[in-house]
């Protein structure tokens, strides 16, 4: 077995994995990226659409924001459909002038992984039987194969970027990690069309006949999602079901949802996740490895990318000088974000989401949240965790921003 040392071994390449391969080369340290999947394969995937304000910023700080900027489409408010009736949150006004813009994550991974390459910095796809040692001793090493050679990686530290089915947090010994998680009994199907976007800002719809939500990714793609059962067959969505079923759910008088050829489909489940603590010995986890939340508050991407900016600030101050502090409160300052964000988006889901047999009580119950929401700003203001402060500073608190009432 040949051998390798680096100074941050990166399991996984998705923005998590990239982006902290990106903050850490930039500081003068040593990484190596490894992915399972082809670069093809990553580059296609399709993904969430939101970016926060803070993680814009972020983007946009370390250089990899350029194409985000000239393509992403900015946009200062969503709207909340029930009843019957579109009402506008406006979050801008309510953030002080913050703004959210849609950029595809695959587009984000498409501009991490040129800026890496271009770097000369290793990125490896389509490594195999990666497996974690040492974790809990000074040197920790990653094994696995590439291109039919089995290879060692010896690391000072090991970075778990590697998602929710990811090897990272399953090599923690058992009993290690408290695990918290809740599943929900629906799925979203969701389609990316090619067809003008039929309104400018999202629509989140509660309907009768389950959760509907219209987004976009540019003037010309349409993403929408419909609300379904988690292990929802897709053989029994053709095309015109599913248009048919997005027409009736957000409808509205005077307005037509536009269709188009649907280029891609699938259908996702729906969980909340949190594993603490976020460390083991020399392994930390970011991103879906140790989190993760139901799409409903499009909150993923911009956890998963806070995470590695608290990490690369703490592995700089760690590799850098020497110091611990950083590493040592690196899962705690990351929690206080991601419980927030969790409250959030179940909050979110279980506001718009139709369970089967649902109980009169309970749709009352959502109608007077979502009347509430839309009609007190204070409601309408809440945590959108966003980041503000330049990488390398002492502490990250939790900045609340807006969108909803996260159930004060
Ligand atoms: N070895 C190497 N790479 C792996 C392994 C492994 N054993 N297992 C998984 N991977 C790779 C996956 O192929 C994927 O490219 O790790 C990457 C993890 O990326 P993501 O799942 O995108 O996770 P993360 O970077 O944390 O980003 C979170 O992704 O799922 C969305 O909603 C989520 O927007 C959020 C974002
Ligand atoms: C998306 O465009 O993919 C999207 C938008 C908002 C969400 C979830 C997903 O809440």
């Amino acid at each position: 077995m040949r051998s390798e040392r680096t100074q941050v071994g990166i399991v996984g390449a998705g923005p998590a994995g990239l982006l902290l391969g990106h903050l850490l080369q930039r500081e003068g340290i040593d990484t190596m990226i490894l992915e399972l999947r082809s670069r093809a394969y990553v580059e296609a995937r399709i993904r969430a659409g939101v970016v926060e304000h803070g993680v814009v910023g972020l983007l946009e700080e370390v250089g990899a924001g350029e194409r985000l900027r000239r393509e992403g489409l900015v946009h200062r408010g969503i709207e909340l459909q029930f009843a019957g009736e579109r009402h506008r949150i406006p979050l801008s006004d309510l953030t002080g002038g913050k703004t959210i813009v849609i950029y595809g994550q695959t587009e984000i991974v498409k501009d991490l992984i040129r800026l890496r390459l271009d770097s000369g910095a290793p990125l490896r796809f389509e490594v195999s039987d990666v497996s974690l040692h040492g974790l809990d001793r000074e040197r920790p090493a990653i094994r696995y194969r590439h291109g039919g050679e089995e290879l060692e990686l010896v690391c000072d530290v090991v970075a778990g970027c590697d998602g929710f089915h990811g090897i990272s947090r399953a090599s923690i010994p058992p009993g290690f990690l408290s695990e918290f998680s809740r599943e929900y009994p629906y799925g979203w199907l969701g389609i990316l069309a090619a067809v003008a976007p039929s309104n400018d800002e999202l629509v989140y719809a509660h309907h009768e006949r389950g959760f509907a939500l219209l987004s976009l990714r540019s003037p010309t793609l349409s993403r929408l999602y419909l609300q379904c059962r988690p292990d929802e067959d897709l053989a029994r969505w053709p095309d015109e079901r599913i248009w048919e079923e997005l027409q009736l759910r957000l409808a509205l008088p005077g307005w037509t949802l536009r269709e188009g050829p649907i280029l891609e489909k699938g259908v996702t489940g729906m969980r909340s996740y949190v594993c603490e603590p976020m460390r083991y010995g020399m392994l930390f986890l970011a991103g879906d490895a140790a989190h993760i939340v139901p799409p409903t508050g499009a909150k993923g991407l911009n956890l998963a990318l806070h995470d590695v900016r608290l990490l690369a600030e703490s592995l700089v101050d760690f590799l850098g000088s020497g110091r611990t502090s950083g590493i040592d409160s690196y899962s705690d300052r990351c929690l206080r974000r991601v419980w927030r964000a969790e409250h959030f988006s179940w909050w979110m889901t279980q506001m718009l989401h139709r369970p089967e047999n649902q109980e009169p009580f309970d749709l009352r119950l959502q109608l007077a949240q979502l009347r509430y929401v839309t009609s007190s700003e204070a409601a309408a203001t809440v945590a959108r965790g966003e980041l503000r402060r330049p990488l390398v500073s002492p502490a990250v608190e939790e900045e609340p921003t807006t969108l909803g009432c996260a159930g004060r």
